[in-house]
């Protein structure tokens, strides 16, 4: 078995929710497209996606945020498994809680679904000219466009969250946002 497989083994056997093979797959595509070169990833989880994205080519630079400790020593020994240390800067913090002064051709937010938006209004300052917001989960396991009432309180509002989320990014007047139906649902907002 690859490191790799085994790192989506070690997610599946703990629930750790990384990117789905499909969405990881467009990803990568874009920013090798795009020819992305530094990425800023809030959520770094176990660091699966920030190992694929920073594989993609040995120009690419990621710094990744997580807030949870044992998900960051898990990404640290991930990282350096690959011997990708130099390449991906894990910081162990909230990403609401800090400020970067550093700016990016891409911003990937893969955290807390309920803070979309606020992950959204801080970090877009870290952008680089014509930079790009990435956002995971736009579909949410097919809830977001679900018509019947879903049970659990907390879920529903977890998803109408998202709801306003992808609104928010429709009206951005200083975004042009695209919706991919691929993985768990891709938003693509382009800096104007
Ligand atoms: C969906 S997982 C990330 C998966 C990862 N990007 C991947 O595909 O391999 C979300 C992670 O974001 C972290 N997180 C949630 N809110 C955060 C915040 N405010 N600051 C930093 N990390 C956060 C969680 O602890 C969790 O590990």
């Amino acid at each position: 078995m690859s490191i790799i497989e085994e790192i989506e083994k070690y997610a599946k056997e703990n629930d750790i929710p990384i990117m789905q093979k499909e969405g990881i797959e467009f990803l990568t595509n874009y920013i090798k497209e795009n020819n992305i070169k530094t990425i800023l990833e809030i959520g770094t989880a176990i660091g699966y996606s920030a190992i694929k994205m920073a594989l993609g080519d040995p120009k690419i630079k990621v710094v990744t945020i997580e807030k949870d400790e044992k998900m960051y020593q898990e990404a640290i020994k991930n990282i350096s498994d690959f011997g990708l240390d130099k390449r991906i800067t894990v910081i162990y913090a909230d990403a609401l809680n800090i400020n970067i002064e550093e700016k990016f051709n891409m911003i990937f937010i893969d955290g807390a679904k309920g803070q979309y938006i606020k992950f959204f209004e801080k970090y877009q300052n870290n952008l680089k000219r014509k930079g790009v917001i990435v956002t995971d989960n736009m579909n949410f396991y097919g809830l977001v466009k679900r018509k019947d009432p879903i049970l659990s309180k907390s879920l529903n509002s977890l998803v109408n969250k998202i709801r306003d989320y992808r609104n928010f990014l429709e009206k951005n007047p200083n975004f042009t946002t695209k919706f991919y139906d691929v993985g768990d649902g891709i938003a693509i907002s382009i800096k104007k």
